[in-house]
């Protein structure tokens, strides 16, 4: 069958539109099939698409037929169906060959060592892919495509860069970049007139803000500057830089918060630093991942996989976080029951118990529900589902805030020596538990935490790697 699977992965993955201009080197490829660009088009839609060096070696073959490899452009629909139809086919046809999708010229008209242009219009205003074909068999494409997408607007006709349903993104960003420029001003102010009960961690929680806010920036310039040239002038750099800031710094808050690190008490267990050990390795990695992604685009061979490792590596950081609520619940579940200060032992358990299904939901939100928006929003309102996950974080950055804020003298959060003496013997007996602990994970605690805590992580696991899964196994 004609690299349908591979088709249907590549468009699982890419669920957003990547708009700007590309350059693309395919160096001796025998890929079947390469996607190139996705863009939601207007109904004043051009593309230009420009090759040169193009050179072809077929095995067996002295004078290959170039009419069997080419560019076509399609929706989503169609290409199931073609597809499909495909499949139901004995005689194998080249899809290019096909009147469901558009070809829009094969190499049989390209003049080797010529750079070759052509522009054109989309058939109508949708959402089209651009692929390149080779039904020639047991041969190996090497050429430099480059690709411009672009919506004429206005009466001007200026090109729009970003595709339509995302055009609206720069100024999205920047709202958001003012709202957390606010919040940070507010959070400063409440640090500031609570100087005596401020924590380390206060200081951390805004230093993370103050990340966000850049990378905010940062997309809302590199996006507009798409918008206007198709290019990122270096601001993706930015970009990157302030995202990869903002992503440790999240984790590291979310675990430190999860461990009651610096307002519970003064220190940090050892397997407590175990997992900031991991998580904050794994944000480098996942980070280098999603600039490969990014900077390459769909064409490059290897980018199903980086796409895989990132949303794994994502995934494990997730799952990570929550180990310390999980042992913050159940450490002050079992000191409620055994100690005398039970009544204020049980309020700060309803505050870690709260706080772990926020991050629960806020994690399942931001990685599943906003994935799946971006699949069934119809292209014109794609920026919908970037909306929902700013939202979703701006929640969760105001709970974590409100819940966690510096306060004036509480005394659910000062730890008398007995009870830090207690957390220590505990430290020193469970040292080495923590490798042991993350295999027997599931078996061992389902019976201390309850099933609900239990069901709910496993459900939000499942999903999770459900989604990663979804693509490989069509
Ligand atoms: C298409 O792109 C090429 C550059 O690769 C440029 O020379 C040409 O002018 C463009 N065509 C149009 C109509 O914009």
């Amino acid at each position: 069958m004609f690299a349908g699977s591979v088709i249907l992965v590549l468009l699982a993955v890419v669920p957003c539109c990547l708009g700007e201009i590309r350059q693309s080197e395919i160096r001796d490829d025998s890929r079947q099939i390469i996607m190139f660009e996705k863009f939601g088009f207007d109904r004043n839609g051009k593309i230009n698409i420009t090759i040169k060096n193009v050179n072809v070696v077929a095995k067996d073959q002295l004078e290959p037929d170039m009419d069997l490899l080419g560019f076509f452009l399609t929706t989503e629909e169609d290409l199931l169906a073609v597809l499909v139809e495909s499949e139901e086919q004995i005689l194998e046809t080249c899809v290019l060959k096909n009147s469901q999708i558009r070809t829009l010229f094969t190499l049989k008209e390209v003049v080797r060592s010529e750079t070759f242009t052509r522009f054109l219009s989309p058939p109508d205003a949708n959402e089209y892919t651009l692929f390149f074909a080779n039904c020639l068999s047991k041969s190996v494409v090497s050429m430099d495509v480059r690709t411009a997408m672009y919506n004429l607007e206005g009466r001007t006709n200026t090109p729009d860069y970003l595709p339509a349903g995302q055009t609206q993104l720069p100024r999205l960003f920047f709202s958001f970049f003012v709202i957390y420029t606010v919040l940070l001003g507010v959070w400063i102010y409440v640090c500031i007139k609570q100087r005596d009960t401020v924590h380390r961690i206060h200081i951390l929680m805004g230093i993370l803000v103050f990340f966000k806010a850049l990378n905010l920036l940062a997309e809302a310039t590199e996006k507009s500057y798409i918008k206007k040239t198709g290019l990122a002038h270096g601001w993706d750099i930015a970009f990157y830089v302030f995202g990869f800031l903002r992503g440790v710094m999240l984790f590291t808050v979310i675990v430190l918060i999860g461990t009651g690190w610096s307002f519970l008490k003064p220190f940090l267990q050892d397997k407590e630093k175990k997992v900031l050990m991991v998580v904050i390795p794994l944000q480098v990695f996942a980070n280098v991942a999603s600039i490969v992604i990014d900077e390459t685009g769909p064409s490059t061979k290897d980018w199903f996989t980086w796409k895989q490792v990132f949303l794994l590596l994502d995934i494990i950081c997730c799952c990570a976080v929550l180990f310390p609520i999980v042992w913050s619940i159940k450490h002050l579940r079992e000191a409620s029951h055994t100690d005398g200060k039970a009544a204020r032992n049980v309020v700060k358990l309803t505050l870690f118990r709260h706080y772990y299904i926020v991050v629960v939901s806020y994690i399942y939100f931001t990685r599943i529900v906003v994935f799946a928006l971006t699949t069934v929003t119809v292209y014109h309102y794609r920026w919908t589902s970037d909306l929902a996950e700013e939202l979703a974080s701006l929640a969760f950055y105001l709970f974590t805030g409100y819940k966690f804020r510096p306060v004036v003298h509480n005394p659910y959060f000062v730890l008398d020596d007995e009870e830090e003496q207690e957390i220590l013997t505990q430290d020193q007996l469970k040292d080495d538990e923590f490798d042991l602990y993350l295999g027997d994970w599931f078996r061992s605690r389902s019976e201390d935490l309850g099933a609900g805590y239990h069901d709910e992580l496993l459900k939000v696991m499942a999903s999770i790697f459900l989604r990663v899964n979804r693509g490989s196994r069509i």
